[in-house]
């Protein structure tokens, strides 16, 4: 009797063999995907490394020295209405205060009617420039019949723009370049003296054309950002289209790589570290968006369309650098690798992120995205003739942080939670305070 059951428990134990022959197998790879996971984990501070500059509404402090700044917009003639309605609302919430200077670059010679009207609507600090031709195309080593063709071939695959040869030397041209925006900043010759406007500058605000500002800015954000050291500023957090820029990552890591960069904890946020295990994870390098360990870039990045930088970031060796990397790789026209995440990943790996500053304090709408804060409780200054035009309809909320909005701060006020948490994670200890 005894050897039957011994009999019988053999056989029990030899038919889970195979299964704890896996586990013990398949342990030590499942630990070291979650040591993995876990060391790229972004700590959350314990304060607030990036609070808002100011929380209620300041008089206006038109004395105050003002930066080195300029404020651009690049716009076709027959933008003249969007562009019309950009003006009137930085205007009306904050340039009617502070006086820069705004600066109007065109590809094409501008019509004389955009160039009265949107002075006008600037206050007459308008300064109209056309960027020579010979930036606005191809580089001219790339083979612009396959640059054409692949552009209509993206267009039919639907990434938007993509189809559109201008958005791609647009994007181009505000990544960086050679004729780009940087380079029309560092650029010597003489013959670009037309854009000695804009390299005599250190700050820029970039505005795009069909822009709703919808707070009142009464501080000079330059002045700001200089104070705290900042040297990118931006309002709306989004994922990119993954299809418009299969390629850029990995030429991204590539360059990254080349160069030796650590990886800041700005960069990790834009990252999701992958649960493949070890040596299996590293096989995931060749998909789209993956780094040479097989992790992921989530697509989470600044938006680009505004930005409150510190041009010397992008005229630096570092940036340059990358940039020229890039645009050798052909991808701003084989693909439609944008601005906004070129500008974004450089971030990302050159700049500290306590450099980044979100103004979540400012109200912006472009396209179907926006975020506007709710108005600070007792902060609204009702007296001030400064503001006097300013009227908000949104009441004041306790831990709002806008002044005079005219919008609903109850409403979700960035589109993409998601990704701002995400990027802000680096310097913001709560989560979720969208
Ligand atoms: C814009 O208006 C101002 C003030 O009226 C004027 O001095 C300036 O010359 C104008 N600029 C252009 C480019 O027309």
């Amino acid at each position: 009797m005894p050897n039957v059951m011994l009999l019988r428990r053999i056989n029990r134990a030899a038919r889970r063999l195979p299964f704890f022959l896996l586990l013990v197998t398949a342990a030590p790879f499942i630990l070291e995907a979650v040591i993995h996971v876990w060391r790229s984990q972004v700590p959350r501070p314990t304060k607030d490394l990036d609070a808002p500059f100011f929380t209620t509404c300041q008089e206006p402090d038109v004395t105050a020295e003002r930066e080195n700044a300029v404020l651009v917009m690049l716009a076709r003639n027959s933008e003249r209405q969007k562009a019309k309605r950009t003006i009137r609302s930085i205007e009306a919430h904050f340039n009617k205060w502070f006086e820069y200077p705004v600066l109007f670059l065109n590809d094409q010679p501008w019509d004389a009617r955009f160039i009265a009207e949107l002075n006008k609507t600037a206050g007459g600090r308008g300064i109209f420039e056309v960027i020579p031709k010979e930036q606005w195309t191809f580089p001219d080593w790339i083979d612009q019949d396959a640059a054409k063709e692949s552009i209509i071939a993206q267009g039919h695959a639907g990434a938007p723009h993509a189809g559109k040869e201008g958005y791609h030397h647009m994007c181009r041209f505000y990544s960086g370049c050679k004729g780009g925006l940087v380079n029309l900043l560092i650029i010597k010759s003489r013959k670009f003296y037309q854009l000695e406007a804009l390299r005599k500058y250190k700050w820029y605000w970039r505005l795009e054309p069909d822009v709703d500002f919808t707070c009142a800015v009464t501080y000079d954000p330059f002045v700001q950002m200089a104070k705290h050291k900042k040297v990118y500023g931006y309002t709306i957090a989004l994922w990119e289209v993954g299809k418009s820029c299969p390629g850029l990552f990995h030429a991204t890591t590539a360059w990254k790589t080349l160069k030796g960069l650590p990886s800041s904890s700005l960069w990790s946020a834009m990252m999701e570290a992958s649960w493949m295990p070890f040596p299996f994870r590293s096989l995931l390098s060749w998909l789209p968006h993956r780094d040479a360990s097989g992790d992921v870039w989530s697509l989470c990045h600044f938006w680009s369309n505004f930005e409150i930088a510190d041009m010397d970031f992008f005229r630096s060796r570092a940036y340059q650098d990358y940039f020229e990397y890039l645009d050798r790789k052909g991808g701003f026209y084989q693909e439609r690798w944008g601005d906004a995440a070129v500008h974004s990943l450089a971030i990302g790996m050159l700049a500290d992120p306590q450099q980044v500053h979100h103004f979540e304090d400012i109200g912006y709408r472009h396209a179907k995205f926006y975020q506007c804060p709710a108005n600070a409780l007792g902060g609204q200054l009702p007296n001030s003739l400064s503001l006097a035009k300013n009227k908000p309809w949104s009441p004041e909320i306790a831990g709002g942080i806008g002044c005079r909005c005219e919008c609903d701060g109850k409403k979700g006020s960035n589109f993409q939670p998601y990704c701002l948490d995400r990027l802000k994670q680096p310097n913001s200890p709560k989560k979720g305070r969208l």
